[in-house]
């Protein structure tokens, strides 16, 4: 499978939100990576559902939410409603991450776990066959533009092993510090999903940006 890219709206100018959704629906991104956080399981506050809303009739793309939030069983639901495509919620902040998973599930959304820089991957071992996707956070989560954890590739290894052994179908997709010069490295060690913010909305022009982050193949 040719890898996908999934550009993160939170590196977006979001005073000129309807000239960055044309950016979105007139490249070659497959997702819109979208990133909630309520300043507690991280040290920033984004965006939310209002947001998410009233972009989803605009938005060509199916939208990837990854929830830096605590208790997210609370928002299930609510972000269904939405307009989530994909529920991503973190490792450390689901007490009985099986109820969560199959909550997203029972609401007709594919369900992803993301682990942070600290979590090891053996932690899935006995939810790793239930899951569409995990996100492994190549930065530490909450903020845009850091730099890339370079640990992140025994990671994305020990995940397609265990992948492999449990003969799970969850793609692999990394997020943070991803940029051109670290891309092909990542796909070509396993990643089926790249996130870019900073390196897709910083960019002179994002177009082009996102056409060279889709446009190699994995060795
Ligand atoms: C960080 C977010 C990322 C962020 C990535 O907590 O999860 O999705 O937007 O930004 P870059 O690509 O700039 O590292
Ligand atoms: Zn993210």
């Amino acid at each position: 499978m040719k890898h996908l890219l999934a550009p993160s709206l939170l590196a977006a100018d979001f005073s000129k939100m309807e000239s960055q959704i044309k950016i979105i629906n007139q490249s070659e991104a497959d997702w819109l990576h979208l990133d909630i956080m309520d300043g507690m399981f991280v040290p920033n506050i984004s965006f939310g559902l209002p947001v998410l809303k009233s972009l989803r009739p605009h938005v060509k793309k199916p939208f990837d939410v990854h929830l830096m939030i605590v208790d997210p069983d609370r928002y299930i639901s609510d972000f269904k409603k939405a307009g989530a495509d994909l529920l991503n919620v973190h490792y450390e902040a689901c007490n009985h991450l099986h109820r969560t998973i199959q909550a997203i599930k029972n609401e007709g959304m594919k369900a992803g776990v993301t682990l942070n820089p600290h979590t090891p991957v053996f932690l899935l071992q006995e939810i790793i066959a239930e899951l569409d996707l995990v996100l492994l956070m190549s930065v530490n989560p909450g903020f845009g533009g850091q730099q890339f954890i370079p640990n992140t590739f025994k990671k994305i290894s020990d995940l397609k092993n265990l992948i492999a052994k449990s003969g799970s179908t969850a793609l692999i997709q990394v997020d943070g510090g991803v940029d051109t010069h670290n891309a092909e490295q990542l796909v070509n060690a396993g990643a089926d999903v790249l996130v870019a913010g900073s390196a897709v909305f910083n960019a002179p022009d994002p177009i082009e940006a996102i056409r060279k982050l889709k446009n190699f193949s994995a060795k």
